[in-house]
């Protein structure tokens, strides 16, 4: 019964299943003969705590809205209801919002691993692309959930960020007007980001999850020396410098695992606002449009593309500064998606890249973090000068990569990973 060329359980209950759904097959492709570079190290603990994040978002997120109320009139009672009513509501909120927050931290060092160690160049331009698309969705997941609290953060914020549609030239107002379904953010702007943040987007993301780590284990994972372990391989044709995923990797997630949650259920439990930068104080009061917060700043995790945004001050072209403001945003998230076309080099890892790539890539990092403290900052003129300089960099990196990457002199890379 079946197909013969599949793996296939002797005999049992995994016998009966195998004959109807390749279960044994799949679980040897991915896990227990997905042979992964042995040198894997701290970096590499992201990818599977995304996972968890993401399952915790999930989870709680379901029993969340077994207790919200999406309406203008009901939304931000219910938010109290569920802190001070709903058994162990507090901790469903919590975790839910402080998951927001580890979901991006965790995400950010992933991606930054793979700046680290050429994870996105060829053959893994798909991984990081569809890595691309799903950073893409899960802020506007996070974007509208901030709405559904109702407060006020949630409602300016909310104003903020739809009304930079606007600033489109022709269809600008009537977009915004589309978006919101309303003249102003409404009752009606709140439901339609409820479906959309309980229903299509989370279907989006674990679609491209799967999507994700097909391309991955059709070529094979990167490691921090960044060669093809499938070019040194035994008799048997296993990478001499692989080891199952399963068990090897399975176990050392587990400890991933472990230490996250310590360092996570302390937040959880001690510091679930974060100091007003996980859940704002404005937020602590019902939304109300006739009344605008003092200092209107997003959540840490868009601060960046927030201060790149204010940045542009100017105008070129006849473009207003607005709309040039939000060209720069969108351009910075953009040239993520095409990085595996500007690196240049002839190796991957940073190990044995040049000095300019190293520079650049602190420099790099180093300009974000302050976007980062900008973006959440009111602001002043001396302040969007060095958010101005901060954008240039940021840009510096991958725009002149091409030249760099091709320019600097790179170390030999050894034949087999060197741990
Ligand atoms: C929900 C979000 C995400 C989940 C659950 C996820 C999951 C994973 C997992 C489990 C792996 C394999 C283990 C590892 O290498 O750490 C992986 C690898 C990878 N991910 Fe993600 N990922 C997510 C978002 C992203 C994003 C936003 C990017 C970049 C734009 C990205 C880029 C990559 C790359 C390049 C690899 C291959 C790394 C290598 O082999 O060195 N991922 N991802």
């Amino acid at each position: 019964m079946g197909n013969p060329n599949k793996a296939k359980a002797e005999s049992g209950i995994m016998r009966w299943v195998d004959d109807r759904f390749p279960a044994t097959q799949m679980w040897q492709d991915h896990l227990s003969k997905y042979y992964a570079p042995k040198n894997f190290n701290f970096w590499y603990f992201f990818g599977s705590l995304a996972m968890l994040v993401l399952v915790n978002q999930i989870l709680t997120g379901i029993w969340l809205t077994m207790s919200y109320n999406p309406s203008a009139e009901g939304a931000f009672r219910s938010v109290e209801y569920i802190m001070r009513d709903v058994e162990w509501g507090w901790l469903l909120r919590y975790l839910h919002s402080t998951g927001a927050t580890a979901f991006f931290v965790v995400v950010y060092l992933h991606m930054f691993r793979g700046l680290l160690y050429g994870s996105y160049k060829a053959p893994r331009e798909l991984v990081w692309i569809f890595g691309m698309a799903i950073y893409l969705v899960l802020m506007a997941e996070a974007f509208m959930g901030y709405l559904l609290p109702w407060g006020q953060m949630s409602y300016w914020g909310a104003q903020v960020i739809i009304s930079l549609f606007s600033a489109i030239p022709v269809i600008g107002p009537d977009l915004t007007q589309w978006i919101r379904g309303d003249f102003l953010i409404s009752g009606i702007t709140l439901n339609r980001f409820f479906a959309l943040h309980v229903v299509a987007l989370p279907i989006v993301i674990l679609a491209l999850v799967v999507l994700h780590i097909i391309a991955l284990h059709e070529v094979g994972s990167n490691n921090p020396d960044g060669i093809d372990i499938k070019a040194k391989k035994d008799e048997s044709g296993k990478p001499l410098d692989g080891i199952p995923f399963h068990p090897y990797y399975t176990v050392k997630d587990i400890f991933g695992v472990a230490v996250f949650l310590f360092v996570f259920m302390v937040v959880v439990f001690y510091f679930p606002e974060g100091g007003g930068y996980f859940l704002e104080a404005p937020n602590f009061q019902p939304a109300n449009p006739m009344v605008t917060p003092d200092h209107i700043a997003p959540v840490w995790y868009f601060t960046p593309f927030y201060a790149i945004l204010r940045a542009i001050t100017f105008s070129v072209f006849g473009l207003d500064a607005k709309f040039l403001g939000v060209i720069f945003m969108g351009g910075a998230i953009a040239v993520l998606f095409v990085l595996p076309w500007l690196d240049r080099s002839p190796v991957r890892s940073m190990r044995y890249k040049g000095w300019m790539s190293k520079v650049m890539l602190v420099v790099f990092a180093v300009s974000f973090v302050i976007l980062g403290i900008l973006g959440a900052l009111p602001a002043t003129p001396l302040r969007t000068a060095v958010a101005q300089l901060c954008t240039a960099l940021y840009f510096a990196f991958f725009l002149l990569m091409p030249l760099y990457t091709r320019l600097e002199k790179t170390k030999p890379v050894p034949e087999r990973v060197t741990g």
